[in-house]
């Protein structure tokens, strides 16, 4: 394949349906105007150093920085020579204030009538108590921590604990294996594991401190393992290594004086897969990912004081980091927590939620979104969802159809939505529009946000022109910027920095349009090359999604001689359609004619469900080695649900 070959991504989604904000929702936003954004974000690029600053200035320092940046390509230092804690400014500060009796944590169990609340004063008490507990067991300044914990308030105290005494944590998402422990564990060399005994799923409880007793047989590093009680299920406690959390906090002072450390201090490591080998240990810093954590919350989610916020990602994804138990926390704001599934017990358990919590700012993700489509409109119907001011998604591309629905049946025709871009990489949102300011259209993640200056290039680092394809990168450091990959930097610089010189390579595709709009189109290798045009998988599945008789698909590339790679299908049907040649025919012809005969899938799979990771991400490498090599040899831990893979699998032989 040509160099130039490589180096450009067609583009072929059109949509031009324009919402701009409400009147009256800009009036009352903190940013008012698409005029407003322009000048702020005019401002910041100008001098992106002195924006972040005059931020910063509104968090808690102990001591001020004297140098704000020091960046030595591809190195980031920010605030340098300042002293802060990130739990002081998520609690400490809130206590002076009429805040102090403020719901900081509104927590609803899976199973029904259990609902907690737990105010600024009590989220002090709960948080330095704990931090007490951890000095205990010798827990200092500067070791990492590891938390596998179902989402429970603890969970949260857990990490603003280790925030408050500066150990690093790192958050291990709930539902991974125990080798996915072992392995981050080890990575790290944690000293302590915070668990649970067990969490709720879908009404079944998940044995977290089973998993955690054969991760730990294998962690050397571990010398205790605290165990909440959550789910009351049976557990082993080894005497000397393992704790019950209430005992060990039994008796502790609510007293524990928040460190102040430096500006640079290691705050936590969060795994992330990579296209290939290890999970890479994303490291997040103090001062800098504060900084974005709290303004991102404050101006994308138009945070204000009568909101009750509800993310609804795990604590052990960045969108639970940044948006759960740090950014809203730094705003005074109250956050909605939910342990379980949304589907339990029944499914409208997520617009129940919202009408007895009177939620006004849900954030979810597109995968969530389809399948609440799929699962039809009658399940929100059934609720008042008018408390709903404002509404959210991440994690991929979502489809115009999917963003049309949240919309229309979700938010009423009301709510403006944010489709905001970013990565665990990149700490806080990077891409997204100011609900007061930016006029959206489904499908594009609009504009940067102020202080952050992106580019699309290509692999020479030539800019792309108005709607070309190309490489969405970085251009400038930003505070919450990942510093490095935990113990691996030169994995750090070639992952990110030597892909396109100069620049933060993001490893997606992305084009600009005439607005100035960027439109994400999925993981770079997430693209097909067919017959030398490179297409995003992402808007492949956006024509097929907006046929009615699709509920969710999939596309990947397999190798093909004539067209170089051919565009591989899975698709599921909507409930009351079923899979036929007719079917695959009708599908065809309307990508074709959606976006052209060029991306026309070459064949389809109907497929019940597809492989998606825990965090609800289609695990589009298996597929592409199922449609492949007719079988998957690679790594599967990750996987939700195994068995749509042994479906799959069974379906490939039944055709080969
Ligand atoms: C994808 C999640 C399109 C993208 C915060 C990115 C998106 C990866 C969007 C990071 C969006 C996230 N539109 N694509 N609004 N948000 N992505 O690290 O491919 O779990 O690189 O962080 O998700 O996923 P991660």
């Amino acid at each position: 394949m040509a160099e130039n070959e490589r180096t450009s991504i067609e583009s072929v989604l059109n949509e031009d349906r324009v919402f701009e904000p409400d009147e009256e929702f800009s009036r009352g936003a903190h940013i008012k105007s698409f005029e407003e954004y322009e000048r702020i974000y005019d401002e910041a690029a100008k001098d992106p150093v002195a924006f972040w600053e005059s931020v910063a200035e509104s968090l808690h320092w102990f001591e001020p920085w004297h140098t704000p940046l020091v960046w030595t390509e591809p190195h980031a230092k920010w605030f340098v020579g300042g002293k802060t804690n990130v739990s002081y400014n998520c609690i400490d500060r809130h206590l002076e204030t009429y805040r102090r009796n403020k719901a900081a944590i509104i927590w609803e169990g899976e199973p029904e009538d259990e609902i907690r609340t737990v105010t600024y004063q009590q989220l002090f008490n709960e948080v330095c108590r704990f931090a007490n507990a951890l000095k205990s067991l010798g827990v200092e300044k500067g070791d990492r921590v590891a938390i596998y914990m179902p989402m429970v308030p603890e969970a949260v105290f857990a990490m603003q604990a280790c925030a408050r005494i500066g150990a690093t944590h790192t958050v291990i998402f709930g539902g991974f294996s125990a080798d996915a422990i072992k392995d981050r564990v080890n990575d790290c060399a944690c000293k302590v594991i915070i668990t649970a005994d067990g969490g709720y799923r879908r009404g079944k409880v998940l044995p977290l401190k089973e998993t955690v007793d054969s991760a730990v047989e294998s962690c050397p590093t571990v010398e205790s393992v605290i165990v909440l009680k959550r789910a009351g299920n049976e557990v082993t406690m080894r005497e000397g290594r393992d704790h019950w959390w209430h005992q060990i906090v039994a008796g502790k002072n609510t007293e524990c004086p928040a460190e102040k450390l430096d500006s640079e201090h290691p705050l936590f490591i969060l795994y992330t897969s990579g296209t290939t080998g290890k999970p890479k240990g994303i490291l997040h810093t103090t001062g800098g990912y504060l900084t974005g954590a709290y303004i991102t919350s404050k101006w994308v989610f138009d945070l204000k004081d009568e909101d009750t916020f509800w993310c609804t990602a795990d604590v052990g994804w960045i969108t639970g980091h940044s948006y759960v138990a740090y950014g809203p926390l730094a705003n005074g704001s109250t956050v909605l927590m939910y342990e379980g599934a949304p589907n339990y017990p029944d499914f409208d358990r997520f617009w129940d939620i919202v009408e007895r919590h009177r939620v006004t700012i849900l954030y979810t993700a597109p995968t969530a979104i389809r399948a609440f489509l799929k699962w039809g409109d009658e399940y929100p119907e059934r609720h008042d969802l008018s408390s709903l001011r404002l509404l959210g998604t991440v994690g991929e591309p979502i489809n115009p159809e999917a963003w049309m629905w949240y919309h229309r049946v979700i938010g009423g025709s009301r709510c403006p939505i944010v489709d905001t871009w970013w990565q665990t990489e990149t700490g806080s949102i990077m891409i997204t529009p100011l609900p007061g300011a930016t006029p959206t259209v489904p499908g594009t993640a609009t504009r940067p946000f102020p202080g952050i200056i992106v580019d699309i290039q290509d692999r020479s680092g030539k800019s792309a022109e108005v709607d070309e394809g190309g490489f969405l990168t970085i251009t400038h450091p930003y505070p919450s910027m990942l510093r490095t990959i935990w113990g691996d930097d030169e994995r750090y610089r070639k992952q990110y920095w030597s892909e396109i010189p100069n620049v933060y390579f993001a490893g997606d595709g992305a084009r600009r349009d005439k607005r100035g709009y960027y439109w994400i189109m999925g993981r770079v290798d997430d693209v097909i090359n067919v017959s030398g045009h490179r297409l995003g998988t992402a808007e492949i599945e956006s024509a097929l999604v907006s046929h009615d008789a699709v509920a969710e698909a999939a596309v990947v590339g397999r190798p093909d001689e004539i067209k170089g790679q051919a565009i591989a299908a899975f698709v599921t049907l909507e409930g009351r359609h079923k899979p036929s040649e007719e079917m695959e025919e009708v599908l065809k012809k309307h990508v074709a004619k959606e976006i052209g005969s060029l991306a026309k899938p070459h064949d389809i799979t109907f497929t019940e469900a597809l492989p998606k990771t825990r965090s609800g991400k289609i695990m589009r490498r298996l597929l592409r080695e199922l449609a492949t090599t007719g079988e998957v040899k690679g790594d599967v831990t990750t996987l939700e649900d195994f068995s749509v893979l042994e479906k799959l699998r069974e379906d490939e032989d039944g055709e080969a």
